[in-house]
C-alpha cells in the first residue's frame, strides 16, 4: 500500500512545504521510498529517492521545485526493490507528465511490452511507469491529457488511485480510483487529493471521495467529477468530524501510544454511536441461517472474539474465518439466508473487500464495521457501521481494535433485549457493565502502564514469547502475540492454553516468557493448571488475572491485577491493553519505530 497526495493551489508557488506535510501523514501507508513533482511555466520539476519521507525532502531545495501544482507519494514496495529509479513519481519519455500511484496493475508487463516496442524508454521495474508512457502515447495520437488520462485508465486492470499532472497543463490536477481509496479536500488556498483524509487535514475537512471508476480535474477553485464513461457526477463534499489535532501525535513520541490512551474515548465515541444501526445490524443477524464474520489481522481477532461473545450471551453460532481463506472454507455453501459481517478498520483490505464479492455472489447480506468514511468496504456492503475511533495512524491497529469488540458487545446486548432468554438482571447488569468499559480501561492504563513498562525491559532481551488463553482470552491472547511481533519482531505466538500442552510447550525452557490473559471465568480453574505445567518446566510467568486473585498471583512471577468484574464479553476489551503497551515499550526498548514497522504498511490493499 502507497500513500498519494495532490495540490493546486490559489496563490502560486511555495507548495514544495505543503506537500511534505500532506505525505508525512500518510508514511504509515509505506516508507521505503518517496518523492514529488511540482509544475511551473510548462515544465516539471521533481525529485525522489530510497529512504523515508524526511529522510529525502531533507534533501530537497524548495526553491528548486516551484509552481503552484504538484503531486507526492511515499511507498510500499509492491514491484521493484525501495531504490531511486523506483521511487514515484514516474515520468514519461519527455518529463512532461508526471503519475504518483497506489495499487497494483496486473497487466502491467504486456503494456510495459507494448509501449517499448513503439519506442517508450522505460527507467524503473514499477508497474506505475507504464500509466505516464500510456498518457504519453495517447497524447502523441493527438488526445488532450484528459482524455489521454481516461483512454489509458480503460486499458488498466487492476487497482489505482492516480494523481497526474501535465506540464503542458499547470493549472490543473487529475486524479483517478478504481478499488484504492482516493478523497478530494476542499480547501481555502486550494484543492486536495489523497489516498487518506489526514493527508489534508491541517487545511480543510471538507471531504469529496471517489468512487471507484470515477475521475476528477481538479482545479484550485474547482473540482468536476466524470466516470470512465464520460457521465458527469454532481457530489456533495461531507464536512468530516476528525480534525488535524487527531491526526497528529499531540505531544506523544509515537502515534501508537497516543492512540493506546485515546482508548477510553474512543469506546464513549462508539458506545453512543448510531443506536438505529446497531439495532437494523441485530434485526439482520437474528435471522441468518449461518452467520460468518470475516476479516485479516487484528480485525480477525476482533470477530474471533465475537464469535465467542454471540454463542455465549445470546447462543448465537457464529463462524470467525480470516478473509483471505473465506471463499477456500465456505465455497458454495453460502446462500442468500446467510449474513456475513466484514470487519476492517481501514476498509480496503483487498482480502476482506474480496470476500465481500464472494458472499454477494451468493446473494448472501454483508453488514460492514469500519473505521473509514468512504473506503471501499462501505461501497460493497449493504449495512456499515462507522467505528468512531477516530483516525488511525499507527500501523499497529489498537483502539480500531477496541471499538470493534464494543461493536460487536453492543449488537449482542440489542440481542439480549429482543431475544434473550436469560434474566433482566442478566442484561441490565451486561448494560451497565459496558457503559463501564471506559473507566475501567482508563484505570487498567494509568494503573498497569508502568508495570508494563518494566516488563518490556525484560521481554526485550527475549527471542521468543508464548501468550496463552482460553475461550474467548484466546483471541486476546492471538491479539497481544500479533502485537509483540508486528512491532518488536519478537517471535510470539498467541495458543489456545488447552491446546498448549499437544506440541507447543516443547518449546518451554528456561525463563521462556509465557503470557496468562486469565479473567475470573469458567476458563480460569484450568488456565491455573496450565500455568503450574508451564512452570514446571522453568517458563517466566506473566499473567493478567482478575485482581485479588492470590492463588494465581502466587504462581505467577509477574501478576498484573485487572478491574473485578468484567469477564466475559468485556475481559478482551480490558486485557488487550496491557499486552498492547507491553508490546509498544518493548519495541522502543529494543531501538524500533513502533509506527513504523519494517515491511509492513497500515492496509494491505494487495491481495
Ligand atoms: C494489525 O496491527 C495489523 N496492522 C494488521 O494485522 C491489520 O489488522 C490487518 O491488516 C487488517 O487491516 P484492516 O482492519 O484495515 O482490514
Amino acid at each position: 500500500m502507497c500513500g498519494i497526495v495532490g495540490f493546486v493551489s490559489h496563490s502560486g508557488g511555495g507548495i514544495t512545504y505543503i506537500l511534505h506535510r500532506a505525505l508525512k501523514a500518510l508514511e504509515y501507508r509505506g516508507y521505503d521510498s518517496c518523492g514529488i513533482a511540482t509544475v511551473h511555466e510548462n515544465r516539471i520539476y521533481f525529485e525522489k529517492d530510497k529512504g523515508k519521507i524526511d529522510e529525502v525532502f531533507v534533501q530537497i531545495n524548495p526553491e528548486e521545485l516551484p509552481g503552484p501544482l504538484g503531486i507526492a507519494h511515499t511507498r510500499w514496495a509492491t514491484h521493484g526493490a525501495p531504490s531511486r529509479e523506483n521511487a514515484h513519481p514516474h515520468l514519461d519519455c519527455s518529463d512532461s507528465i508526471a503519475v504518483v500511484h497506489n495499487g497494483v496493475i496486473e497487466n502491467f508487463l504486456k503494456l510495459r511490452k507494448e509501449l517499448t516496442s513503439k519506442g517508450h524508454n522505460f527507467k524503473s521495474e514499477t508497474d506505475t511507469e507504464c500509466i505516464a508512457h500510456l498518457i504519453e502515447e495517447f497524447m502523441s495520437n493527438g488526445c488532450g491529457i484528459f482524455e489521454a488520462i481516461k483512454k489509458t485508465i480503460r486499458r488498466l486492470e487492476g487497482s489505482y488511485a492516480l494523481a497526474v499532472v501535465s506540464a503542458r497543463d499547470p493549472g490543473r490536477l487529475y486524479c483517478a480510483r478504481n478499488e484504492s481509496p482516493l478523497v478530494i479536500g476542499l480547501g481555502e488556498d486550494g484543492n486536495y487529493c489523497a489516498s487518506d483524509i489526514p493527508a489534508f487535514l491541517f487545511w480543510t475537512n471538507k471531504v469529496i471521495v471517489l468512487h471507484d471508476g470515477e475521475l476528477a480535474t481538479i482545479g484550485s477553485e474547482s473540482v468536476a467529477i466524470e466516470n470512465v464513461n464520460g457521465l458527469k457526477i454532481e457530489r456533495e463534499p461531507v464536512v468530516v468530524s476528525w480534525t488535524a489535532d487527531m491526526a497528529s501525535k499531540s505531544g506523544y513520541p509515537h502515534f501508537m501510544l497516543k492512540e493506546i490512551h485515546e482508548q477510553p474515548k474512543a469506546l464513549r465515541d462508539t458506545l453512543k454511536f448510531k443506536q438505529q444501526t446497531i439495532d437494523k445490524f441485530a434485526e439482520i443477524i437474528s435471522q441468518a441461517e449461518q452467520l460468518y464474520i470475516v476479516a485479516a489481522g487484528t480485525s480477525y481477532h476482533s470477530g474471533l472474539a465475537a464469535q465467542s461473545v454471540l454463542s455465549q450471551t445470546i447462543g448465537i453460532p457464529s463462524q470467525a474465518i480470516i478473509s483471505s481463506e473465506f471463499a477456500n472454507l465456505v465455497g458454495n455453501s453460502l446462500s442468500e439466508n446467510d449474513v456475513v459481517i466484514a470487519v476492517s478498520q481501514s476498509g480496503e483490505t483487498i482480502d476482506t473487500l474480496r470476500a465481500i464479492r464472494h458472499a454477494q455472489s451468493k446473494k448472501s447480506k454483508v453488514l460492514a464495521i469500519t473505521n473509514v468514511l468512504g473506503s471501499g468496504i462501505t461501497r460493497e456492503a449493504d449495512l456499515v457501521f462507522y467505528t468512531q475511533a477516530g483516525p488511525e495512524i499507527g500501523v499497529a491497529a489498537t483502539k480500531t481494535f477496541l471499538v470493534q469488540l464494543t461493536t460487536f458487545t453492543r449488537i449482542a446486548l440489542k440481542l439480549l433485549d429482543n431475544f434473550g432468554t436469560n434474566s433482566p438482571a442478566y442484561t441490565e447488569n451486561f448494560r451497565e457493565k459496558l457503559n463501564q468499559t471506559p473507566q475501567a480501561l482508563n484505570q487498567v492504563i494509568n494503573k498497569l502502564e508502568i508495570k508494563t513498562k518494566s516488563l518490556a525491559s525484560f521481554l526485550a532481551e527475549k527471542s521468543n514469547a508464548f501468550y496463552l488463553g482460553r475461550g474467548v482470552s484466546v483471541s486476546t491472547a492471538l491479539e497481544g502475540a500479533l502485537k509483540l511481533k508486528e512491532i518488536s519482531y519478537i517471535h510470539a505466538e498467541g495458543y489456545s492454553a488447552g491446546e498448549s500442552k499437544h506440541g507447543p510447550i516443547a518449546l518451554v525452557d528456561e525463563g521462556f516468557p509465557v503470557i496468562f490473559i486469565a479473567p475470573n471465568d469458567v476458563t480460569r480453574k484450568d488456565i491455573l493448571g496450565n500455568v503450574m505445567e508451564m512452570r514446571a518446566r522453568g517458563a517466566y510467568i506473566i499473567t493478567l488475572g482478575e485482581e485479588g486473585d492470590k492463588e494465581l498471583a502466587q504462581v505467577s512471577h509477574q501478576f498484573l491485577d485487572m478491574p473485578q468484574g468484567f469477564s466475559l464479553p468485556f475481559s478482551p476489551i480490558l486485557y488487550v491493553v496491557p499486552l498492547q503497551l507491553i508490546a509498544y515499550y518493548t519495541a522502543v526498548k529494543r531501538g524500533y519505530d513502533p509506527d513504523k514497522p519494517r515491511n509492513l504498511a497500515k492496509s494491505v490493499t494487495v491481495p
